[in-house]
């Protein structure tokens, strides 16, 4: 139980790969906070299975890309749970079209919720962790914020600035005893990219090594580990959990 005693926030832990990374963390010992948008059942479904596990668990609605409701989030997860040791920013969304082609709202949407709401997140977590002088950030990137995707330039900038502010975060916050990390997936199997044509996922498939498309809990053991005091001299890396495309 590599996470016994630990409380956790994963945000859009509803479902996809969120859900597997609340559901894995509890599995390992942590309590978990789960936050939603607008999928509300999945994310009550998600805190009963979580205590099924005979972890404590709670639903807490924000859209991230809301600073107010973000604030409000931390302050009904430290009164339901408790101040937290461990933070994911998963929540995630694409709005994908071609570059010349992208309309303002579209880059700015992807950017309000995939960047600046990990940033407020990092944000409130990094104020409490200081306080409490431990506790891991771990936020999802993308192998697009890695290698850059066709289609994807809103989404690429984004994970992309991910990791620069993992990077930022880990010297500010590494004499506090808080480690910063990022782990960028490959092609996981979600509702995220259960909408691509057939063509294309057989095109993504040939690029992956290891012959199989990701699944969600591949990402999350990774999660785990990360949030682990196994990986406790590990700050501001960025760990492709891809099945090997992105070499
Ligand atoms: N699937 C992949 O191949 C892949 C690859 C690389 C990276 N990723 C990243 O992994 C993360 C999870 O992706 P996924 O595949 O699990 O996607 P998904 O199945 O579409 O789930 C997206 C999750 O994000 C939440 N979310 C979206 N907007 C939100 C907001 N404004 N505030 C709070 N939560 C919000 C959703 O919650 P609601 O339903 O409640 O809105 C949902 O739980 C994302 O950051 C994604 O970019 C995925």
């Amino acid at each position: 139980m590599m996470l016994e005693g630990k409380i956790a926030l994963v945000t859009g832990a509803g479902r996809g790969i969120g859900r597997a990374i609340a559901l894995t963390l509890a599995g390992y010992g942590a309590d978990v906070a789960v936050n939603y948008s607008g999928s509300r059942e999945k994310a009550e479904q998600t805190v009963q299975e979580i205590r099924a596990l005979g972890r404590r668990a709670a639903a807490v609605q924000a859209d991230v890309s809301r600073q107010e409701d973000c604030e409000r989030m931390f302050r009904e997860v430290a009164e339901q749970l408790g101040v937290i040791d461990i933070l994911v920013n998963n929540a995630g969304i694409t709005r994908d079209n071609l570059a010349v082609r992208m309309s303002e709202q579209e880059f700015e949407q992807v950017i309000d919720t995939n960047l600046k709401g990990a940033f407020f997140c990092m944000k409130l977590a990094g104020k409490q962790m200081m306080k409490k002088r431990s506790g891991r950030i771990i936020s999802i990137s993308s192998i697009s914020g890695v290698r850059g995707n066709a289609g994807q330039i809103n989404y690429c900038a984004a994970k992309a600035g991910i990791i620069g502010m993992t990077k930022c975060l880990a010297k500010e916050l590494s004499s506090r005893g808080i480690t910063v990390n990022a782990v960028a997936p490959g092609y996981i199997d979600t509702e995220m990219t259960a909408v691509l044509p057939e063509k294309v996922k057989e095109a993504v498939l040939a690029q992956v090594p290891l012959g199989r498309i990701g699944r969600p809990e591949d990402i999350a053991e990774a999660v785990a580990f990360l949030a682990s005091d196994r990986a406790a001299y590990i700050t501001g890396q960025t760990l492709q959990v891809d099945g090997g495309m992105g070499i």
